[in-house]
């Protein structure tokens, strides 16, 4: 009764986000596209209970004030729809380390979202869960949903058409990401900071917003006829193109590391003999490899033998976020 709990995947922007139009609402100022990662999690348990005083929130074992604040901010939204004002006490984990460029908020809030809809017997669409989850961070509106998704730019001041669709099930298309880890850090400048400091410093940022509807279109194309050397080039360039309007910002955002251009020319060298691979990079210095499935063994080998790489993970694309027990 009035408890849910609730799994959620990270995703990976193919198709980057980077820049809101509107910071309250938290709005994007272009769409993006993604892929859902399978096995890296993230739980939730969510728990209303009239005795609280106050939302309490633990993650990793460990209470988080900062995080409760905008874990908050975020059930606000699901109790105003409920009708109700109790307390949440919220236990969240991630199996993998937070906060380093591996989207664990987008994992986090749709995890905490479908929860809490549980929770409090809402029964909310997946659309609408997709809104709610963006409002915590944009990037969680992907995760509410498995394999290849859109989001939307959107066109309504009110963020009502500003959430997240399917484009194609993961078991149609099942491409494998492999991760390089370079440095489990937390980055120092999060993705709203960053965003909003290209916004106002970065002189490429009206370009990137104006243009950003041709990468989509392009990946839209690619994922739909599965051109897997259309979706490479396109995904390579919005995530260098993000990653130069970061970088052109004023003081710059360097978000890679040393190993991270390593990974780069690697995957280009593995691409260049004729082997289906390319790479993404988030906000944070690890490097995704996107393969076909026949690549993927030859892809951990090649990045596993980089000086600064860490760890490999290797996954494969994952489903929506889910009720998993209540
Ligand atoms: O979800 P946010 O608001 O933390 O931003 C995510 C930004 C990138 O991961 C860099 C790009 C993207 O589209 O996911």
């Amino acid at each position: 009764m009035n408890r849910a709990t609730a799994i959620a995947h990270p995703n990976i922007a193919l198709i980057k986000y980077w820049g809101k139009r509107d910071t309250a609402l938290n709005l994007p100022a272009v769409g993006s596209i993604s892929v859902t990662l399978d096995e890296l999690a993230t739980t939730t348990q969510v728990r209303f209970d009239p005795e609280l005083s106050a939302d309490r929130f633990v993650i990793d074992g460990v209470n988080d004030p900062l995080a409760a604040a905008r874990a908050s901010r975020c059930i606000d939204l699901l109790r105003f729809r409920a009708g109700t004002d109790m307390h949440a006490e919220i236990t969240t984990g991630n199996n993998f380390p937070t906060g380093a460029g591996l989207a664990s908020s987008a994992s986090g809030f749709a995890a905490l979202v479908v929860a809490a809809d549980a929770a409090l017997g809402l029964g909310l669409e997946s659309p609408e869960l997709a809104i709610l989850a963006r409002r915590g961070s944009g990037s969680a509106a992907r995760s509410i949903f498995g394999g290849f998704v859109e989001m939307f730019h959107g066109e309504a001041d009110d963020g009502s058409d500003c959430t997240a669709q399917p484009l194609l099930e993961r078991e149609q298309w099942p491409l494998v990401v492999t991760i390089a880890i370079v440095s489990r850090d937390r980055k120092q400048v999060g993705s709203t900071v960053g965003m909003e400091h290209s916004r106002n410093t970065s002189p490429y940022y009206r370009d990137w917003v104006d243009h950003a509807h041709t990468d989509l279109d392009e990946g839209r194309r690619a994922i739909a006829e599965r051109d897997f050397a259309l979706l490479a080039d396109v995904a390579e360039f919005s995530c260098l193109k993000m990653h130069a309007l970061a970088m052109a910002s004023r003081p710059g955002l360097v978000y890679l590391r040393g190993a991270t251009i390593e990974a780069m020319h690697r995957v280009r060298e593995l691409r260049h003999d004729g082997h289906g691979v390319f790479f993404t990079i988030d906000a944070g210095p690890q490097l995704k490899a996107i393969s076909l499935p026949d690549e993927a063994a030859l892809v951990a080998a090649a990045l596993g033998e980089i000086h600064g790489v860490e760890e490999v993970i290797q996954v494969g694309l994952g489903q929506g976020a889910r009720v998993v027990e209540r």
